[in-house]
């Protein structure tokens, strides 16, 4: 299969043209305490243990071999993304997501490509697309095939479309997908062009507030329902699963059961617990790290109560905090499983025990 580089199709690096017109509480930063050895998180687990990753992490020897001992599944952070793919002039690159799976083929390592259809990223390139060279569905259908394409045969499956449903659960996203090729269409041709792409990866649907807003969680459900009716090739749920210390017990057990209720594959996508988030409800630190581990607990024992063949991956959205997104809120908030000296928490070891340990 010959790939598109751009969303034109073919086109050399140096043609411009009309580039525009073609558009494409605490002081310092806290370290939890670490526990004794724990053994590799993905001995444990009888599924892939999955975490985000970016280009610039595999240059961190250390990093590098935590990754490879920890976990058994990449995502990349962003570097698989419109915003890093797809240039101001339509073009595409690909250096940073190609170091990551040819990482993970090195290691022995899976790959999930993370994401393709996102109401947050658009790229200059689409929102100026000369339509007198390419319609708009076939320059999504020419970016779609090109990613997917590219890592055809590696990638063990692709967020597909990524938070598809508002805020508030009130319906879905506005967004330049939505607006030009149709509210729902959109999700069903996206699904449809990675299916032709890799026939092999499994698809997802991905979204986030599903444990914190039960209305977002009925909403994602219900779009659920309408692309398996419309025959969209859709094999999996994502549940991203970025929670606070102070989540309510429980909501996270509900979710992962009621997502499962299709029979359909569930990733818990992109999991971390924060502290920071918490501490204006629950100024204690020792509390807080206590409900942190408590939630890495329910979020294991919810995974493994659903049917085995269901469950697709656990992904962490980092392993150590030094890395974590969370990290430019504020500094001081640890979310991930290991300090940031590479050291197992007692979060991970709470997680550990309801894995199996
Ligand atoms: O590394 C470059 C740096 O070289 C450059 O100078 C700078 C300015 O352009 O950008 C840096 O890259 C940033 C990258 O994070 C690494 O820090 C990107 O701009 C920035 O957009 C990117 O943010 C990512 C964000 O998604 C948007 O893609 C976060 O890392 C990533 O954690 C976050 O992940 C999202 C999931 O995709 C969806 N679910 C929510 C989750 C958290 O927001």
């Amino acid at each position: 299969m010959i790939l598109p580089s751009s969303l034109y199709g073919f086109s050399r690096r140096g043609f411009l043209g009309s580039a525009l017109a073609l558009g494409a509480c605490q002081p310092a930063a806290q370290s939890q305490t670490p526990v004794a050895a724990l053994p590799p998180l993905k001995s444990i687990a009888p599924f892939p243990v999955g975490t985000a990753v970016q280009a610039g992490h595999l240059n961190d020897p250390a990093l590098a071999r935590l990754i490879v001992a920890q976990a058994s599944q990449l995502t990349p952070e962003w570097e698989m993304k419109m915003e890093y793919i797809v240039r101001d002039d339509g073009t595409f690159r690909f250096e940073a997501p190609d170091a990551i799976a040819a990482f993970a083929r090195t290691h022995g390592l899976g790959l999930f490509g993370h994401t393709l259809v996102w109401y947050a990223q658009t790229s200059p390139a689409f929102e100026r697309l000369d339509e007198g060279r390419v319609s708009f569905a076939q320059a999504y259908r020419n970016y779609i095939h090109a990613v997917v394409g590219r890592y055809r045969g590696q990638a063990v499956g692709w967020d597909v479309v990524n938070e598809a449903v508002a805020e508030d659960g009130e319906g879905w996203r506005d967004s330049l997908w939505s607006q030009r090729l149709g509210a729902f269409d959109h999700m069903v041709l996206a699904f449809q062009n990675a299916r032709e792409a890799d026939p092999n990866a499994r698809l997802f649907l991905n979204d986030y507030n599903l444990e914190l807003l039960p209305k977002k969680r009925s909403t994602f459900l219900r779009l659920v329902e309408r692309l398996l009716a419309a025959g969209a090739p859709l094999d999996g749920v994502g549940t991203q699963t970025h929670v606070a210390a102070d989540q309510t017990p429980g909501e996270m057990a509900r979710t992962v059961a009621e997502l499962a209720q299709f029979g359909l594959l569930v990733h818990v996508s992109e999991f971390d617990v924060s502290i920071s988030r918490a501490q204006g409800l629950i100024p204690n630190r020792a509390d807080l790290e206590r409900r942190q581990a408590a939630l890495y607990g329910e979020a294991a024992e919810a995974f493994m109560a659903l049917p085995p063949q269901q469950r697709f991956a656990f992904s962490f959205w980092g392993l150590r905090d030094s890395e974590s997104w969370l990290k430019r809120e504020d500094a001081s908030d640890t979310p991930l499983p290991f300090t940031a000296s590479g050291e197992p928490k007692v979060a991970a070891a709470a997680w550990a025990k309801q894995i199996g340990l």
